[in-house]
């Protein structure tokens, strides 16, 4: 059968204290919704409708049009919120609808997938997934009758003392049939201790009904952990963490020690690379096979290829080919590609450029907004004058072209081919191929100027203190 999703995300967030919407906090870097979103899709649900509330705009605009919204301008219960979607659900009548909270980002598509199937399997009205978990404490709990069917959930907050030992939990995961939810929805009350509409009333509703309601019991517990609070978060991020290292692992990376290496979901990691402690790899990146990454280093959102050693560096939304050795201490910066054997030495900046095969910018050297050849050379301290205060220009650096040290390329400008530029020039004006450009004052030499003018000398004193 079909299957649609609706995702519950509406809630501020008031145990989190946060100015972001609930579920736009973030598991390794990854807001929880698209945590849950991912999920879904791997387990072929696409159709998903995503109940907006406190800061609608702000889920709307991140979800850019890819999932329907809709709002729920009143905050009155996960009941409330799923009735908002009514229109979604009645347009996917003859389908299963899932329902999931937004702020449990483990859930995973072989408990959405076991779930549907387990739900199709016994044909019933409403499938809840529920877990064993040690401390139950905030979640709802599941009431069984004498013959161990489901009969209700009862919240912590309207529980009995005996009802609170239970440690069986709703995951606010649930699989409904559509018309059977629709149903279930108009008979819902506001009678508890919050006076919202509780979507987990919907089954004792369809238990009383004579309705079917079965409980699928999650293989591995943790995936229905809730984030309600960031000491939640917290423990969340950390099995999460964990998560995706072992998988790296399994996956032949190398990873000695585990101190401050944040991998995120989306990232992939070939073979005998190492990873080194404190690095970062955040959003979607790609790395390729036998590279040292870290210590200390930091990958956002960008690509790179094999045998690269990238140490103690940053880079954001760029590429790296292969063979390349980067920093210490190097920074490149987004749309920035860096061809094979390219050596970014310590203190070193790359932004919207091209850097070809084969070139060393070894130290202290800003290159930004330039498109450089192959085999270039930079000396120490190169600067390329990309912006006049009001406009950014392109510099170029033909193929084999020798940078002085301490040379301001002044854009837009060109080198040309196997160009040398000497130390500490100034270059204004485009270079023609193979020639020699000499752009500052000629040396001058006074004799014995310091004997006849006496001037001042600095004694060297050894301070006491440190
Ligand atoms: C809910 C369940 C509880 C379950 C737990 C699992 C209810 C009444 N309780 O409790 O049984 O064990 O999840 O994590 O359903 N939301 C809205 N609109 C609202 C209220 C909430 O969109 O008016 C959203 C929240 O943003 C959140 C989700 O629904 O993503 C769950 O709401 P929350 O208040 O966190 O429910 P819990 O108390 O955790
Ligand atoms: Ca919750």
């Amino acid at each position: 059968m079909d299957t649609c999703a609706v995702i519950l995300a509406a809630g501020q967030g008031t145990r989190m204290k946060t100015f972001l919407p609930k579920a736009m906090t973030e598991v390794l870097f990854k807001p929880m919704l698209d945590w849950v979103i991912s999920a879904l899709e791997a387990a072929g649900v696409n159709d998903i409708c995503v109940v907006t509330g406190y800061s609608a705009e702000f889920i709307e605009e991140h979800l850019a049009g890819k999932y329907e919204t809709v709002r729920q301008l009143e905050r009155r219960g996960t009941g409330h919120a799923v009735m908002k979607a009514s229109e979604f659900i009645n347009r996917h009548i003859n389908s299963n609808v899932l329902v999931l909270n937004g702020d449990a980002p483990l859930i995973n598509a072989e408990t959405i997938s076991d779930a549907c199937a387990y739900h199709n399997r016994k044909a019933d009205d409403i499938t809840v997934v529920t877990a064993r978990i040690p401390d139950p404490a905030g979640y709802g709990r599941i009431l069984r009758d004498a013959q161990g069917d489901i009969d209700r959930i009862v919240e912590e907050k309207d529980a009995d003392e005996a009802q609170r030992q239970i440690n069986e939990v709703n995951s606010g995961v649930y699989c409904f049939r559509a018309g059977s939810l629709l149903d279930a929805l108009s008979k819902l009350k506001p009678v508890n201790s919050k006076n919202e509409y509780y979507l987990t009333d919907t089954i004792g509703i369809v238990n009383e009904q004579g309705g079917r309601v079965g409980a699928f019991t999650a293989k591995d517990q943790s995936v229905i952990l809730g984030a309600n609070t960031r000491r939640q978060l917290s423990e969340i991020n950390e099995i999460a963490r964990f998560r995706i290292l072992d998988k790296l692992w399994d996956n032949g990376v190398d990873i000695p020690c585990t101190d401050g290496v944040i991998v995120g979901p989306d990232v992939e990691v070939g073979k005998d690379t190492r990873i080194l402690p404190g690095t970062i790899l955040r959003g979607k990146v790609t790395i390729g096979e036998k590279c040292v990454i870290g210590p200390n280093s930091y990958v956002k959102d960008s690509v790179i290829g094999d045998l690269v050693r990238f140490d103690n560096s940053q880079i954001r939304s760029a590429e790296i080919k292969s063979n390349c050795r980067i920093g210490p201490f190097a920074q490149i910066r987004p749309n920035s590609v860096i061809c094979d054997r390219v050596h970014l030495g310590n203190f070193t900046e790359v932004k919207n450029s091209i850097v070809d095969e084969g070139t060393a910018v070894s130290h202290l050297t800003y290159v930004g907004d330039s498109d450089v050849g192959k085999d270039v050379n930079f000396g120490c301290g190169t600067v390329t004058v990309n912006f006049t205060g009001k406009e950014k220009f392109r510099t170029v650096i033909k193929d084999g072209a020798f940078i002085g040290c301490n040379t301001n390329l002044v854009a837009p400008v060109t080198i040309g081919k196997n160009a040398f530029t000497a130390a500490g020039s100034t270059i204004t004006e485009d270079v023609p191929d193979n020639s020699l450009v000499i752009a500052r004052s000629r040396q001058e030499v006074k004799r014995n100027w310091v004997i006849e003018h006496q001037p001042y000398r600095r004694t060297v004193e050894v301070d006491d203190d440190e």
